[in-house]
């Protein structure tokens, strides 16, 4: 779990009710950078010898590609702010929604980059509720080859975790915050809401 000062106030930012949309949008982009940060901790590096002005140096560079993969809604906000720090990353697009009765994940649309063997892969959504499209979104980057596979989220719950643990027990989940609770709604409490509406500002 993410544990930064600046992160947690980001978060308390969306959680607040009176945060405007436009507020909303910027938080949770600059909340999506410390996400990216955290995940990117255990990514492997090779070393490359370079020339510095005064004499050669010893560094390094990222193994391997990367691959955003938001799913559809509110994943595009966590995309939007990882982006400017990885602009050579490129991103699926995976569109899920819950059916309001069975809350099950229903599929209407998946774009996915080529080659995902070797390629580093984020699959991004706010929020890890019942954990069912988290789990289904991550089955569909691994049917499409993908081996490097993390979640990321804004704020889990454990009965996402436990879907995810069970379905997919290889994929590190890195969020802000765990929440104690899950409603009948499937919305996580206190949580902040439904993310894609606030984010779109479309309620
Ligand atoms: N999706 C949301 O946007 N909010 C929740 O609390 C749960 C799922």
């Amino acid at each position: 779990m993410l544990d930064h000062p600046l992160a947690a106030a980001e978060l308390s930012v969306l959680r607040a009710k009176e945060t405007a949309p436009n507020e909303f949008r910027a938080a949770l982009r600059r909340l999506a950078v410390f996400l990216f940060v955290e995940a990117a901790r255990t990514w492997e590096t090779r070393d490359v010898k370079r020339q510095s002005p005064l004499q050669e140096f010893s560094g390094s560079e990222m193994a391997r590609p990367l691959a955003l993969v938001p799913i559809l809604r509110a994943g595009l906000g966590l995309q939007e702010g990882m982006m400017p720090l990885v602009p050579d990353a490129s991103t699926g697009h995976i569109g899920l929604y819950r059916d309001p009765t069975t809350l099950r994940p229903v599929k209407y649309f998946c774009r996915l980059p080529e080659n995902l063997a070797d390629t580093q892969v984020l699959v991004l959504d706010p929020m890890l509720a019942t954990g069912q499209s988290a789990a289904e979104a991550v089955s569909m980057v691994k049917e499409a080859g993908a081996t490097r596979v993390q979640f990321i989220c804004v704020l889990a719950c454990p009965p996402g975790l436990a879907e995810m643990q069970r379905a997919h027990p290889d994929v590190p989940i890195i969020t802000a915050a765990i929440d104690p609770i899950l409603n009948d709604h499937g919305y996580i409490v206190p949580g902040l809401g439904d993310a894609g509406d606030r984010y779109f500002g479309t309620r």
